[in-house]
């Protein structure tokens, strides 16, 4: 970035070494400029507004619970089906790593002033709720195996999680996210098909567009101060972006099973998650952008463009896959 490159003077015998420390006390300076003008006090007032209390235990459908010391946890028990097992798996277990997605805002918003502290601290809490909500329900229902849900807990926050990001990256970050697990939860309520199932996932849902409105207003202030900085950050982003549960035992073929039941799939994540947030920060708009933001822009655009005709390929794929699959069965 252009604004980086504040340097020393140079001597001959230590060129490189006055280079790195004069490169990082530029990007240090611009990390604290960009964090102190995100008008953060402003958005968690609004945000503390229209955020509405919630207890999780009002949620929990308790008369079905049964004593796991008389009559202990046995696969016939889950009425929920395989795949919509699954995806509760992962978006609880996504929701317990909480601890590491708390040390990662810390530390990306950590140069800002109390009301960054606030806001860290307020989004923790409210986090805090989700990872106790699913858990009930599923330990109350049996609907999963709870000593294995101990473990994929255990084994996914010691594994952590980290994004080693500037601040508009992780603005960027942040916004992708909450929009993303807001439809991963929004879905695999619906996909359950159990109405119960189906409210605590929207209230949960509904916490988390609250975050993602939250953050999506944050970087549409800076678009008006640091528009190429912006672009290049949400670039960058778009291109490595991947899901916080990635660290979850077989995550991969889990996350295949959800993207098959169309809980969360690459139309979805073109369509429903990217798509929505680029178009309310107006990025292919714009003008007025330095030559490497124009750049990013471009490659934006590609990327995009190879996502949606994979995701083509894949639907095509999937609905052909069913089609044979339904003939067999007849
Ligand atoms: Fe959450
Ligand atoms: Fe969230």
């Amino acid at each position: 970035m252009k604004t980086r490159n504040v340097r020393g003077e140079r001597h001959e015998d230590d060129v490189g070494c006055r280079d790195e420390r004069g490169d990082l006390v530029a990007r240090q300076g611009l990390e604290e400029a960009h964090v102190a003008q995100v008008p953060v006090a402003r958005l968690l007032d609004r945000h503390v507004g229209v955020a509405k209390e919630w207890f999780p235990h009002d949620y929990i459908p308790y008369s079905l619970g049964r004593d796991y010391d008389k009559e202990p946890w046995t696969p016939d028990q889950p009425r929920l089906t395989g795949v919509a097992q699954t995806a509760f798996e992962v978006n609880l277990l996504t929701e317990d790593n909480l601890p590491s997605y708390h040390r990662l805002i810390y530390k990306i918003f950590s140069k800002g002033d109390g009301a960054w502290k606030n806001w860290v601290n307020r989004w923790t809490a409210e986090e805090g709720r989700h990872a106790i909500v699913i858990r009930d329900y599923l330990v109350v229902t049996r609907n999963i195996d709870p000593v294995a849900l101990e473990r994929g807990r255990m084994q996914n926050v010691m594994s952590g999680y980290d994004h080693d990001v500037n601040v508009l990256q992780g603005l960027a970050y942040t916004s992708f996210q909450e929009l993303a697990t807001r439809v991963s939860h929004q879905n695999t309520g619906r996909y359950s098909d159990d109405p119960v199932a189906d409210k605590i996932m929207s209230r949960v849902a509904l916490d988390e567009n609250l975050h993602m409105v939250f953050y999506r207003d944050a970087l549409a202030a800076m678009l008006e101060i640091a528009p190429s900085e912006v672009v290049t950050a949400i670039t960058r982003e778009v291109l490595t972006f991947e899901m916080p549960g990635s660290a979850i035992a077989g995550f991969v073929r889990k996350a295949a099973r959800m993207a098959d039941a169309g809980i969360y799939d690459l139309r979805i994540h073109h369509d429903d998650i990217l798509w929505p947030l680029l178009r309310y920060w107006r990025i292919f708009e714009r003008t007025g952008l330095d030559a490497e933001a124009e750049h990013d822009r471009d490659r934006l655009h590609r990327f995009l463009d190879k996502l949606d005709a994979s995701a083509r390929i894949y639907e095509e794929r999937r609905a052909a896959r069913r089609e044979r699959e339904s003939s067999a069965a007849k």
